[in-house]
């Protein structure tokens, strides 16, 4: 591994073993992040050795390594763990046990009710700027079939703590690329690189990247700043969720979408301006089709 990696990992596994904290120093305990709720679901040696354990496994495979596994659904270079983390276990990381009961659903971004299989399609066309399997595809069942298992016994329709990416709300002053930028420098970059561009071994990101041509494109729920910043607060840095202010999530959100990425497949007539007005204007918070220091966002890789 290359000596830049080693010492992010490090920085990621530090609180992990800190050492105990002493009685004077308590007043850690109450800044320490509290840990991410919700729902415990069942643990792999739970799994029965059959078919169906079989199926769960495959979903499992799938879900942490979907690069290497689907090549010809993923257009970038990222994974459905890298947003869903601890392999979709995670409260808090829009964990697949909060997901599955709620489905289906309406959505308002294709305006009908959608299964589940629609919801994972959705990721794969914009977050993995892919083509999404057929919903009665060997890939979709077994992904629906993880994402079950890790659901059983949780409540059905009902909402569980700690499903999605909770709200963190756009303080008065809104956001800052400027203070973003720093924020980024000083605590994300030794990762994800100076220029959002993750890190490599060999083929294979140990690291995601950002922003450029292998990440998350311009439809995707994380090109929101409200989203993205949510995302952050409760899962960045890697190891330190909770320890970065509000207003240093939204910063860094705003700037991380401030920089080009593919573009929004569902271009309107070639038009940023089209595809701005008709996806993007009652999108949540989002830089899509405005200028930025004179810079037009939005014209994709
Ligand atoms: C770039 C980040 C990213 C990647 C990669 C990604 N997703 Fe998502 N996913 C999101 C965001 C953002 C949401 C919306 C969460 C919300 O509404 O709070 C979401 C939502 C979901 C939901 C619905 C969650 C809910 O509670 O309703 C499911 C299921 C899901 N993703 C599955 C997948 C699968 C399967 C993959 C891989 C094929 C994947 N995602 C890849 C960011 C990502
Ligand atoms: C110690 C290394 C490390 C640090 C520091 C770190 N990240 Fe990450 N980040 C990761 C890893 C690894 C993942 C993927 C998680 C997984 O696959 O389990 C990730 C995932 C992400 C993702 C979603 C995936 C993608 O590529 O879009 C975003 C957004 C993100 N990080 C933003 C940040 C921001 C902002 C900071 C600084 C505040 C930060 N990260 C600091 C390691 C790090």
């Amino acid at each position: 591994m290359k000596p830049m990696i080693l010492a992010a990992l490090a920085l990621s596994l530090g609180n992990v073993h800190a050492a105990p904290i002493a009685m004077e120093d308590q007043s850690q305990l109450k800044s320490a992040p509290a840990a991410a709720p919700g729902f415990t679901p069942p643990a792999e040696s739970e799994l029965p050795d059959n078919a169906y354990g079989k199926m769960v496994r495959d979903g499992h495979a799938l879900f942490v390594d979907t690069r290497r596994l689907m090549p010809e659904y993923v257009g970038n270079g990222l994974n459905c763990s890298n947003c869903h983390l601890d392999q979709g276990r995670l409260g808090n990381s829009a964990p697949l046990w909060g997901a599955y009961p709620m489905y289906p659903a309406y959505r308002k971004k294709n305006d009908k009710v959608n299964t589940f299989a629609e919801r994972i399609q959705g990721c794969f066309q914009f977050s993995m700027n892919g083509k999404p399997p057929a919903a009665d595809s060997p890939q979709m069942t077994a992904l629906s079939v993880y994402a079950y298992w890790l659901a059983s016994k949780a409540p059905i329709g009902v909402e569980s703590a700690g499903r999605g990416y909770p709200d963190v709300p756009q303080s008065a002053e809104g956001y800052d690329f400027k203070r973003g930028e720093q924020v980024y420098q000083a605590q994300c970059s030794i990762c994800h690189g100076a220029n959002g561009e993750g890190q490599k071994v060999a083929k294979d990101y140990v690291m995601p990247p950002l922003w450029g041509k292998d990440s998350y494109n311009w439809g995707a729920g994380m090109h929101r700043i409200n989203t993205a910043a949510s995302f952050i607060k409760h899962n960045m840095p890697l190891g330190k969720p909770g320890s970065l202010s509000d207003q240093q999530a939204w910063d860094v959100a705003a700037y991380i979408n401030r920089h080009e990425r593919p573009q929004d497949p569902r271009l309107v007539d070639g038009s940023i301006e089209k595809t701005r007005l008709k996806f993007h204007a009652n999108d949540g918070v989002n830089l899509y089709g405005q200028k930025v220091d004179g810079v037009l966002v939005g014209q994709g890789l």
